[in-house]
């Protein structure tokens, strides 16, 4: 079997296993109150050259939703992107801890908003009014597999901005654009607006880790300091995240395992090149490929059981396949003589 279903099927890195044995010794104060916790907060304020603060928690859907209700009164909009994971896969999760809080889902090409579309859609919900514009999110790496600049987020921060939006950015694959684009955390995040960041870690060699960033502490401790508390995202052992945080950004592992995972897609990419019966469907820039295959080319990697899913919103016979930390060149190999 060879996974390309997706980066969270993938184990965890060694340094991060050692990192959460080291924690397990002894007894650390609880609730975040540890030394690994404050040294992590430090560690994140050098990385993004910045005052923030951090709210350790176990997955992608806890850090996207607590983010949202607290730049969103029950009666405000979501922007968002139409494949947004918060629309589609979340189960509502945004809506559920805002206290009703509508998604308002914008078109856009390869996974990304366009400054113009965003503004057009602040414009009818305006005329339509079931909703009071609130907040915009983003996610970087986008669900298409694509990396914004930080010119295109700071244009569309502009005009979040300008409208009084919070911004929000689903990070889960936050590692997987940096890489790809080269660009500091400081210009992917609060300097292009971004007010608070869901920083993932389990898809790119993580246990269960993400972190909650927040640029303005100033304006958002209050209302998300008790929202993580009373929704049970709290851990009473919080250094097990930490701990697996200090791995993630101790010697640059999170860019070396994410220029890894980009660079095993790039592989996959270059190699399809010319395979008759495979089209590339959204250019390929972090760690994710779309393809489109025929239903022979299919069959064929169905029976050497090389596992990837169904893509149906990207049409007919689209296929996604995520490459991670630990896709092996390998595998890529196999992959495309199948393909051929
Ligand atoms: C873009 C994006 N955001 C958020 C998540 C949520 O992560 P979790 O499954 O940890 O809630 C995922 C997971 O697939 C994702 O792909």
């Amino acid at each position: 079997v060879i996974d390309f279903r997706s980066d969270n099927t993938h184990g965890a890195s060694p340094e991060i296993l050692e990192a959460v044995m080291r924690a397990a010794a002894g007894t650390s104060t609880s609730y975040a109150g540890d030394p690994i916790t404050a040294r992590v907060r430090q560690r994140c304020r050098d990385l993004f050259e910045t005052d923030l603060e951090i709210f350790p928690v176990v997955t992608g859907t806890a850090g996207n939703a607590l983010a949202i209700a607290t730049l969103t009164p029950p009666f405000g909009g979501v922007f968002c992107h139409e494949d947004a994971h918060i629309l589609r896969d979340e189960l509502g999760a945004a809506e559920f801890f805002s206290g009703g809080a509508r998604l308002i889902p914008i078109p856009g090409n390869d996974g990304k908003l366009t400054p113009d579309a965003l503004s057009a859609a602040i414009r009818d919900l305006a005329l339509a009014d079931p909703a009071m514009p609130a907040c915009l999110s983003l996610t970087n790496a986008t669900e298409a597999g694509t990396v914004y600049s930080p010119a295109h987020l700071t244009s569309l921060g502009n005009v979040a901005r300008s409208e009084m939006l919070g911004i929000h950015m689903d990070g889960a694959r936050f590692a997987n654009a940096v890489a790809a684009t080269g660009a500091s955390p400081a210009d992917l995040t609060w300097r292009a607006g971004v007010d608070l960041l869901s920083f993932g870690a389990t898809k790119n060699g993580a246990l269960a880790a993400e972190l909650l960033i927040v640029f303005r502490p100033a304006l958002f401790l209050k209302s998300l300091a008790p929202r993580w508390h009373r929704s049970g995202h709290r851990l009473s052992k919080t250094r097990f995240i930490s701990a697996q945080f200090e791995a993630y950004l101790t010697g640059d592992l999170w860019l070396r395992n994410a220029r890894h995972a980009n660079a095993a897609a790039q592989r996959l990419a270059e190699g399809v090149a010319g395979i008759e019966g495979v089209e590339i469907i959204r250019e390929v820039e972090a760690n994710v490929v779309f393809l489109r295959l025929t239903e022979a080319i299919a069959e064929r990697l169905q029976k050497a059981e090389i596992l990837c899913f169904d893509w149906p919103i990207f049409g007919e016979n689209a296929y996604r396949f995520v490459t991670a930390f630990d896709t092996r060149d390998d595998e890529i190999d196999q992959l495309l003589a199948i393909l051929r």
